[in-house]
């Protein structure tokens, strides 16, 4: 459930009718609802109702905006970070250091230095050579970084190839059949404490099963470490929940999956941490878009609007749907081919798509943009980053100015030797 909705013919996000969004703001530009975020943050948790001792820790790149980070910091959640800018935005955004897991496979030297001296709560090593580096940095710098072991599970998680990590061939975490050793091996380093392991075996997780496959594997990995003489404090099951993008799609609830990871890791007397990012953000932002003009086709008409595909990524870089409705629909619909300014075939956002009918000038939204929509936003055609507005009620504020074109060309020098 989100708080877009239709009143009097109008969609409004919360008490905001959007029109009124897109005069002052402009258009494209992201809308998010800050009651949506706090009721799945409230949902998400309640699912997770009974597993004891947990940290819930949003993952950043679905949606690192700090007013995002701020709404969930203030819900109790911490932050899953894949960079040190990330680890800046959750700090600024108000998230404890503590509740902050530093994840990925390439974090660099500096990064690690930098994760270490702002004391964040755990790193999740993804190899042998990341931990061995982790440790002698740690060392020298004189303390100890909380660690877990990231496992590859080689479970396929069956979701979109770009966006499955579990399988044995993908580039994340140690090989499940390895991971004792390594384990071992980074254990004995004095400048880490290998404290957990943690595994993520993809996004938009549309069945349980796969999960739990992986989470039983972590199950018997956490039982075989005890065995060898570690003492596991926690385990990071990831993210990954999937979301419904079209109307009347089922997905598990967090409800269900919450049961699922209850009953699942009723024995293991560990701190669970969770990572989840598009169950909480997706439904809980729009993409505002004007129509530029509707061009004729040789089938459908082409409905051309001033969004594309470097502010809205995921249709062109994984055929994701996204629906695209009117914001003042008129009552009667037509088949379109919904595509932006851009100067590649690319840049089409659905074809032969059952839509509203629309005209040029009216305003229509892509639902489900709240994660992995802006921040996955490029200056491509020169065009520049969509401002960001999070809704309060009858309030709202611009939480990210528009970033013009002109703004990222200020940041370039012809140098002199070129005149
Ligand atoms: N934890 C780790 C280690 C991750 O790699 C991810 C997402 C998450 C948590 C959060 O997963 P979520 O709960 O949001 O599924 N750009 C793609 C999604 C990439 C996900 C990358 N990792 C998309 O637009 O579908």
């Amino acid at each position: 459930m989100d708080h877009f909705e239709y009143r009097s013919g109008v969609m409004h996000a919360e008490d905001v009718p959007l029109p009124r969004i897109a005069q002052d703001v402009g258009t494209p530009v992201y809308v998010y609802s800050r009651a949506t975020l706090e009721r799945h943050a409230k949902v998400f948790r309640d699912g997770l109702a009974d597993v004891p001792d947990k940290l819930i820790a949003f993952a950043v790149k679905s949606n690192p905006n700090l007013a995002v980070l701020r709404v969930l910091a203030n819900q109790g959640y911490g932050a899953d970070c894949v960079s040190i800018g990330e680890v800046r935005r959750a700090l600024a955004a108000g998230v404890a250091a503590e509740k902050i897991v530093f994840s990925g496979v390439g974090k660099t030297h500096s990064e690690l230095i930098s994760g270490i001296e702002a004391g964040i709560g755990q790193f999740n090593i993804e190899s042998e050579e990341e931990g061995l580096e982790l440790a002698e940095i740690a060392a020298q710098l004189g303390v100890v970084a909380q660690c877990a072991l990231r496992i590859n599970p080689d479970v396929d998680a069956g979701t979109h190839d770009k966006i499955s990590t579990g399988k044995a061939d993908n580039k994340f975490g140690v090989p499940i059949d390895q991971a004792g050793q390594i384990f071992g091996k980074l254990a004995s380093q004095p400048g880490v404490n290998l404290r957990g392991v943690a595994v993520h075996i993809g996004s938009q997780l549309g069945d349980l099963s796969p999960l739990e496959r992986a989470i039983e594997e972590l199950g018997s990995m956490v039982t075989s470490l005890r065995g060898a003489g570690h003492a596991i404090t926690h385990v990071d099951l990831g993210g990954g929940l999937g979301v419904p993008y079209k109307a009347g799609e089922e997905l598990p609830s967090p409800a269900q999956y919450g049961a699922m990871v209850a009953r699942v890791t009723k024995d293991w007397g560990v701190k669970l941490i969770f990572e989840p990012g598009r169950v909480i953000a997706g439904n809980a932002g729009i993409l505002l878009t004007k129509v530029v003009r509707v061009k004729r086709g040789i089938n459908d008409p082409f409905v051309i609007v001033d969004a594309a595909m470097n502010d809205l990524a995921r249709p062109a870089l994984y055929g994701a749907y996204h629906d695209f409705v009117a914001v003042e629909p008129r009552g009667s619909d037509m088949t379109a081919n919904i595509v932006g300014p851009i100067c590649e075939t690319g840049d089409t956002f659905a074809m032969g798509r059952l839509t509203d009918r629309l005209d040029a000038g009216d305003l229509a939204v892509f639902r489900t943009a709240g994660a992995y929509g802006a921040t996955m936003a490029s200056s491509y055609n020169s065009r520049g980053f969509v401002p960001e507005v999070l809704v309060d009620g009858d309030r709202y504020a611009v939480v990210a100015d528009r970033i013009e074109a002109g703004a990222i060309m200020d940041a370039e020098r012809v140098p002199d030797w070129l005149t």
